[in-house]
């Protein structure tokens, strides 16, 4: 059969030109949502009369027969037919006659496309975010799980204040908290309907654009039928909040990667997220923790590679707006292939209390609170800074730590100690002291805890809400 659009032309199509232009291999992925906008659109066409009712019938039983086909791998798609709209115009002609020709009427594929697009990435970040929340609730029971041990914090991935591994998991449970809340913000702009639009102007017949929102679940309709076909926001927002999110994943792959060192020691991850070395038997590889790290590279490239494509496009449609695709779909397998890697991960490390408190005993990261013990006694930050500047040293040149000093020597650096500075100095004492909100003192954290679980509740109830609208 010829090309559906063939009747101005006089030429067959060069075969290069075909293979070039088609998008068949990648946007098949699109093809329940393609059937989904379709079956509305019939739907919608009959409502209005523009379609007598047993044409619709046919129409939608043809269109019901052709996703079977599909979703048994039994539909041949062919590059001749270009892309998912016309391979499935096709099917749907095979399957039910002339009448399906019937079903593009008062659409274009530009608002097609844009509305299975809408449809995808509504499905996809819903699954995200129930993906993020799994992880939040991976790191919210080993935090609990751990309300006591104390590992060093670093600045400049250096020994700087001891606080709680607890405090340490809850920052990224934070961080994940602004990535599910980005990307519910950013559903409410992919929750438009652009169908109506037609080619970029508009449609002669008289449709009905809420109707088919309503039925297809879509809160809004675009306002404006040139931005309708012509907008990959919701598409390059989507591929930011990957982006931030990815960036995220990687600076805990790379806590991972050092706690996991022998180095380090801090932490065991489960064997079974780990692989071997063909040469040396005793290793055992953070791969996944690194590879997910990589892979964050290909999720930046796909957010700047559309931001490319859309740079000085003029409106409405353009073909350069097929390249939005293969970026996308890659960005959601490679998210969400690392998100559902990432919470057993997390659930199933094992961790290393006694290593973590024996690098905490053997640091300088409690003389901040010796400086804090002088201020409180009415000396000024800056000498105190000073003063436990001079102690560090001698403690470095006599190979001592903080608390293994007489308290004649501390008392040589300034008459203001007395023995409470030995309590001062535990590293329980250190980190229960930065008692504020959102600090990392035992009763901070736990509350802190108590506030994730809370918000973690909400986000199980928008999933369920939002993932039920997606049905
Ligand atoms: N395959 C096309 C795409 O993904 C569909 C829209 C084609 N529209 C057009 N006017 N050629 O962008």
């Amino acid at each position: 059969m010829s090309k559906l659009w063939g009747g101005r032309f006089t030429k067959k199509t060069d075969q290069l030109v075909e293979e070039y232009t088609a998008s068949i291999m990648f946007d098949k992925e699109l093809a329940e949502e393609d059937v989904q906008g379709s079956l509305a659109h019939v739907t919608m066409l009959g409502k209005c009369g523009i379609l007598p009712e047993d044409d619709v019938e046919k129409i939608k039983d043809g269109l019901h027969k052709v996703l079977q086909m599909i979703r048994r791998g039994a539909l041949e798609f062919t590059i001749g037919d270009e892309d998912i709209h016309m391979n499935i115009e096709k099917a749907l002609m095979d399957e039910v006659g002339p009448v399906g020709g019937k079903l593009h009427t008062g659409r274009s594929r530009n608002d097609q496309v844009a509305t299975d697009m809408h449809l995808y990435l509504r499905k996809r970040a819903v699954e995200v975010v129930a993906l993020l929340a799994k992880l939040q609730e991976a790191l919210l029971t080993q935090a609990k799980a751990h309300p006591d041990t104390i590992i060093p914090g670093y600045t400049h991935l250096q020994r700087a204040q001891p606080i709680l591994f607890a405090h340490h998991l809850m920052a990224y449970v934070s961080m994940f908290q602004r990535d599910i809340e980005r990307m519910q913000d950013s559903y409410k702009r992919i929750d438009v309907l652009p169908l109506g639009a037609g080619a970029l102007a508009g449609t002669t017949f008289a449709i009905d654009r809420h109707f088919v929102a309503q039925e297809l679940g879509f809160t809004r309709v675009y306002e404006n039928s040139l931005d309708a076909v012509s907008d990959r926001d919701f598409i390059v927002e989507f591929l930011s909040n990957a982006s931030l999110t990815m960036m995220h994943l990687s600076r805990l792959c790379e806590e991972f990667v050092l706690w996991s060192s022998t180095e380090f020691a801090f932490v065991e991850l489960d064997d079974a997220f780990c692989t071997g070395s063909s040469i040396m038997p005793q290793k055992k590889n953070p791969d996944v923790a690194e590879l997910v790290r990589g892979k964050t590279g290909r999720v930046y490239g796909n957010l700047f590679g559309l931001l490319t494509v859309l740079k000085a496009l003029p409106l409405a449609y353009n073909k350069d707006m097929q390249e939005d695709k293969e970026g996308m779909f890659d960005t959601v397998r490679t998210l969400q292939g690392a998100l559902q890697l990432f919470a057993p991960m997390v659930a199933t490390m094992k961790v290393n209390k006694e290593r973590m408190r024996q690098a905490v005993n053997q640091d300088f990261s409690n003389a901040t609170d010796i400086a804090d013990f002088l201020v409180g006694k009415g000396m000024p930050f800056r000498q105190a800074h000073e003063v436990i500047g001079k102690i560090v040293l001698y403690c470095i040149q006599n190979k001592k730590y903080l608390l293994d000093l007489t308290i004649e020597e501390f008392g040589g650096f300034s008459k203001l100690f007395d023995p409470r500075i030995y309590e001062v100095l535990q590293p329980e004492h250190v980190v229960n002291a930065r008692n504020v909100y959102g600090g990392t003192a035992a009763n901070q954290v736990a509350e802190a805890i108590g506030r994730a679980d809370k918000q973690l509740a909400e986000t199980t109830a928008w999933i369920d809400q939002y993932a039920a609208k997606n049905k």
